[in-house]
């Protein structure tokens, strides 16, 4: 579609574009939103720069997409609890999102999309890197495609072959989890989704959620996962963001999944992130 209200410029060749023009913190036209809601299904992952967000606002514009899901093992805002803060500090080791996944696909209805906006960001690093899973799919050989069909990823939020969610925010971090004891909550979905609004068909599959295969074992399931995550990871399906202060990124669960690049010890990095509903995957 021809954008009348966007000047849109491409990442890279596999996803990812800066939509310029809008401003975030006003009342969107229909046409606005509407364009805004097309480039998001086009290019799976969206960016804003130079935007000036409370986190009502950024909330407001969430809410255009659906209704908002909240992250089950952080803290919400006091007066805001569908937002979390993501936050680095100088001396923290803890990075939140660092390998390559698709959000919370451990519930059964895992979100559509999520929001991220800068805050702090660092003098240099911490950039975010997405993957588009449909072109990664659609690379596979006829023979893999239909050996998938039908296979059934048990997902899971324990994070056991990374060291454990528990673990993990034992380390240092300021940022406040809750619900550990939850961490063994899982969901089942097929590794191959099709997305209910393009009809695309993608991998849903990572090294992260995607504890085993359903009806195999782990060291069955290890080996599949393995290569399917880290084809879907190919620098040509692939799209790095450069962080600003006041820049919002918008991605497609159903279709990308993100990865946040810890390359920047001393310095502090703040976001602000929220999810939007989705549905069950097909
Ligand atoms: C996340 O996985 O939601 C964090 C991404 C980021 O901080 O870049």
């Amino acid at each position: 579609m021809g954008y009348q209200t966007l000047d849109v410029e491409l990442l890279s060749g596999a996803l990812g574009a800066v939509l310029h023009g809008p401003d975030l913190s006003a009342e969107l036209s229909n046409q606005t939103f509407d364009e805004i809601h097309q480039a998001f299904l086009d290019y799976n992952v969206i960016f804003f720069r130079d935007q000036n967000l409370d986190p009502h606002q950024q909330i407001a514009f969430g809410r255009r997409f659906g209704p908002l899901a909240v992250y089950p093992f952080m803290e919400g805002l006091p007066d805001a609890p569908e937002a979390f803060e993501i936050l680095k500090s100088e001396n923290d080791t803890t990075n939140f999102g660092g390998a390559w996944h698709s959000d919370m696909t451990f519930v059964e209805q895992p979100p559509l999309g999520t929001m991220l906006y800068a805050m702090e960001v660092p003098a240099r690093g911490g950039d975010t890197m997405f993957a588009n899973t449909t072109l990664a799919y659609e690379a596979l050989s006829d023979g893999m495609k239909q050996m998938l069909d039908g296979i059934v990823g048990v997902n899971s939020a324990a994070l056991k072959r990374s060291g454990g969610r528990a673990k993990s925010f034992k380390k240092s971090t300021k940022m406040a989890s809750k619900n550990m004891d939850r961490v063994d909550m899982e969901a089942e979905h097929p590794i191959v989704r099709t997305h209910p609004e393009t009809g695309k068909k993608g991998l849903y599959v990572g090294r992260g959620h995607t504890a085993r295969l359903k009806d195999m074992t782990e060291a069955e399931s290890y080996p599949l996962i393995d290569f399917l995550a880290d084809h879907c990871a190919r620098p040509e399906f692939t799209c790095r963001f450069r962080w600003e202060a006041g820049s919002l990124a918008l991605w497609d669960n159903r279709c990308a999944m993100h990865f946040a690049i810890d390359d920047y010890p001393g310095q502090r990095r703040r976001m602000r992130r929220l999810t939007i509903e989705g549905d069950t995957p097909v």
